[in-house]
């Protein structure tokens, strides 16, 4: 690496086809003399002007073509402003105080999340950390300078990705854009009747009520007509996405998928219980939170009342549902015991199931799950607990001959909890109210998740084809396509310069990389037209969220069986960092959406938020073990580190950095590099670009870095500084730079141009 300690600086471009951006002409002097002239002299000024503006214009261009070529980043004249209504606000949430090169060094030594204040901003804090929101610039700029200022925007910063894209789909959902697609209407129409409490609250308990009416009643809280156990357990299944015995879902078998095969299985797994266990090691079983029995008794009592069990029977149904949850629970164990054990995917066919855990009608479960692709008994399953599968059958059929002859139904009330607890969203606040009393009992202090979060979330289950289409709508896919290319090239040419430890490693990367191809991951998209007619059959009412919402679970099942018959990956809509299927590297859709990414957005911002994080989950995916193949990330480290310290002058000792933290420090710093380098290779590509808020080029791209390099991933435990540190290392090396920075580190001469 030190052999290119210019890497950062522009290459000279060798593009001939650079030229003035065409707003750049020079426009004929509109306003003439109020003087009436004769006409002649009139024509001769003219010429004369003509002349001189011709010569001008051809002196200015060659000035600006020269000008352009060796400096093409000091030209803040020569960007027009970008007044697109996503820049607007885009420009609102760029205030001086976050200008990176006005900020003291002090300024820096907030690190990202070495301190432990990931935990304390995650959760209740996220959702009011709302970038942009009025009362966060305002904030910011009243406590300027003081310590407070630092932990607002560390605060404002841990706004993850992931919260960002909701956001977005949040806004999409809620504004009207005279859209004519019915299905976009249904999906608004769900939407909004999720964010309608007060319907809810005033429907209560009787759409649930009546539901069970119409599955043959319930023993608690009146009469129950002695329903077919397989018939119910279907139904619970394929309409109401709820499975209380044991899970389903389709996957692949791994040891497939290395040889090359894409087949997709139905998957059977244990279940996710309602009773809180833990497992025993001792035992080598799960048994009961012994100290939460007594809060989650509490709970199902007061479930049973608030559907209308008497007080006198109440207490016998919650301790037979318990008794025969806790029997249950004996045999479910943690997957990293059934990996050790080797029970992880246990082919089977649905015939030998069926020999060996008879209490459940496999085959009619699973065609019923999987309504209506067609399955007989000789299709494969793959099992995750074949144990827990036996020992339910037993424990189903000891159930079935003891309790369920004396009418009172215990598997029936199982179900019935287990589909109340599916349903829990569209229910009233006497029974959310109740679970969430459970949860804090239980010491979960995550804090509540906002509602319009899981509205959001919530209708993408249903809805996924119908919020792609309108994210399509609003990205231009040829920008992203265009940064992701840009930014893969400048990665390949960053694993160039590095210097490796083993040339056997080295030729093994470069021969994968090469073979990628990365692309923008997108589904199919769906016509209007084809939308309206996939969601035809369902009907969304605006007020009635419980109706709604069991539609929307049957949508999930369609969805989920989709993927059985479909060989296509379906791209995944919430996804927010890149996969590798096969020789492809994807970036999901949900990468290049506002605050982060725009089309009508400069590229500069773009690159600086975007383009960063691109370059950084490409190098964790693809360089996971970076530190042990080259010498290179050592050094620049230690060079970074050594920078930092001398800036910063922290209070206090620091430890030396860890081998995790060294490599993290490395891994920014280039995904910073590698961003600017492609945002150049695009200017060179198309020169222009325009600015916001006063700034361009280096200058807004330095910007944008510095507001989104906090954001929450899983690696941010191991970066030991801020990285917004890492502009003064940039601008200590280019002259790329609008100024100096007020931070600004000058290195010794004989200090060795490592980082
Ligand atoms: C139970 O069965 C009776 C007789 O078949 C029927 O009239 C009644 O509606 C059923 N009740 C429920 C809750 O399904
Ligand atoms: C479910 O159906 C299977 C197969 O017909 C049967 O053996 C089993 O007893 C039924 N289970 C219950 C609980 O009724
Ligand atoms: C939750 O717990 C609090 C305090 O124990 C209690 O006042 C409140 O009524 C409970 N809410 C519900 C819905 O059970
Ligand atoms: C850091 O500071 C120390 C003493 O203040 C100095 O000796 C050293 O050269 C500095 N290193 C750099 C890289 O500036």
């Amino acid at each position: 690496m030190s052999e290119t300690p210019t890497e950062l600086e522009l290459q000279p471009s060798v593009h001939p086809s650079s030229q003035p951006e065409p707003e750049l002409g020079l426009q004929p002097p509109s306003q003439s003399d109020q003087q009436p002239k004769p006409w002649w002299r009139n024509l001769q000024w003219l010429l004369l002007v003509l002349v001189g503006f011709s010569s001008c214009a051809a002196m200015l261009g060659l000035i600006y073509y020269l000008h352009h070529h060796l400096h093409p980043e000091d030209q803040p004249a020569a960007v027009s402003p970008c007044v697109s209504a996503a820049c607007r606000s885009a420009s609102a949430r760029i205030s001086p105080s976050t200008d990176p090169f006005t900020q003291p060094c002090e300024y820096f030594t907030s690190s990202c999340g070495s301190d432990g204040r990931s935990e304390l901003s995650g959760g209740r804090m996220r959702g009011q950390g709302i970038p942009g929101h009025p009362q966060n610039q305002k904030d910011r700029s009243e406590r300027r300078g003081r310590d407070g200022e630092d932990r607002r925007q560390t605060e404002d910063k841990t706004l993850d990705r992931k919260t960002l894209l909701l956001q977005h789909l949040r806004e999409v959902l809620e504004t009207k854009d005279g859209s004519s697609s019915l299905a976009v209407e249904k999906t608004r129409r769900f939407y909004s009747s999720c964010l309608d409490t007060r319907s809810i609250e005033t429907a209560g308990a009787e759409p649930f009520l009546s539901l069970i009416q119409k599955l043959g009643g319930w023993a608690v809280s009146g009469q129950w007509n002695r329903t077919d156990f397989n018939s119910t357990l279907s139904s619970m299944m394929r309409d109401f996405a709820t499975f209380p015995f044991f899970n389903l879902y389709i996957g692949k078998d791994p040891a497939e998928v290395s040889r090359g095969s894409s087949r997709r299985y139905i998957q059977i797994d244990q279940p996710d219980l309602l009773i809180p266990i833990k497992w025993n090691s001792r035992t080598q079983k799960s048994e009961a939170k012994t100290e939460t029995l007594r809060p989650f008794l509490a709970s199902c009592q007061r479930y049973l009342a608030l559907l209308g069990a008497p007080p006198n029977t109440n207490m016998i149904h919650v301790g037979v549902f318990i008794s025969l949850s806790s029997e249950l629970a004996v045999a479910a164990s943690p997957l990293q015991h059934r990996l050790q054990e080797g029970q992880l995917h246990q082919r089977m066919t649905i015939r030998e199931l069926q020999r060996q855990a008879p209490a459940i009608d496999w085959l009619r479960c699973l065609q019923a799950a999987f309504h209506p692709v067609s399955l007989g008994e000789e299709d494969l399953v793959l099992l995750h607990n074949l144990p827990y599968i036996l020992q339910m059958s037993r424990i189903i059929k000891k159930w079935q001959n003891k309790h369920e002859l004396r009418g009172s139904g215990p598997l029936h009330t199982y179900m019935v909890l287990n589909l109340l607890h599916t349903l829990m969203l569209a229910m009233d606040s006497r029974f959310s109210g109740t679970a969430k009393n459970f949860s804090l009992a239980l010491g979960d202090t995550e804090g509540e998740v906002p509602r319009w979060r899981r509205c959001v979330l919530e209708t993408e289950r249903g809805f996924d084809s119908v919020l792609t289409h309108l994210l399509r709508q609003r990205t231009e896919p040829i920008q992203a396509e265009e940064m992701i290319q840009h930014v893969f090239s400048s990665f390949k040419s960053k694993l160039n310069q590095l210097q490796w430890m083993d040339q056997k490693v080295q030729q093994l990367l470069v021969k994968k990389v090469g073979s990628l191809t990365p692309r923008l991951w997108t589904s199919e998209e769906s016509s209007e037209a084809e939308l309206d007619l996939l969601f035809s059959e369902v009907t969304v009412g605006s007020d009635s969220f419980f109706s709604n919402y069991v539609q929307l679970l049957s949508l999930w099942q369609k969805r989920r069986n989709k993927l059985l018959v479909e060989n296509r990956e379906a791209a995944d809509i919430l996804s927010v960092s890149p996969s590798l299927l096969g020789n492809e590297l994807l970036l999901p859709l949900g990468m290049f959406v506002p605050p982060l990414f725009h089309h009508t957005y400069p590229r500069a911002m773009n690159y600086g938020a975007t383009g960063f994080l691109i370059a950084k989950d490409i190098l964790h995916l693809l360089l996971p073990n970076i530190f042990s193949h080259t010498e290179s990330v050592n050094a620049a480290a230690d060079c970074l580190w050594t920078l930092y310290l001398n800036a910063t002058k922290p209070a206090g000792r620091r430890a030396s950095l860890s081998m995790a933290q060294q490599q993290e420090l490395w891994l920014q710093f280039s995904a910073l590099q590698v961003s600017l380098q492609a945002y150049q290779q695009s200017l060179q590509q198309r020169p222009g670009d325009s600015s916001l808020s006063g700034r361009a080029h280096t200058h807004l791209f330095l910007t944008a870095f510095s507001q989104v390099n906090c954001d929450m991933d899983p690696y941010r435990e191991f970066m030991p500084l801020g990285p917004s540190f890492f502009i003064t290392v940039v601008c200590s090396r280019t002259n790329q730079c609008p100024s100096t920075p007020r931070c600004s580190i000058r290195p010794q001469q004989n200090f060795p141009n490592t980082c």
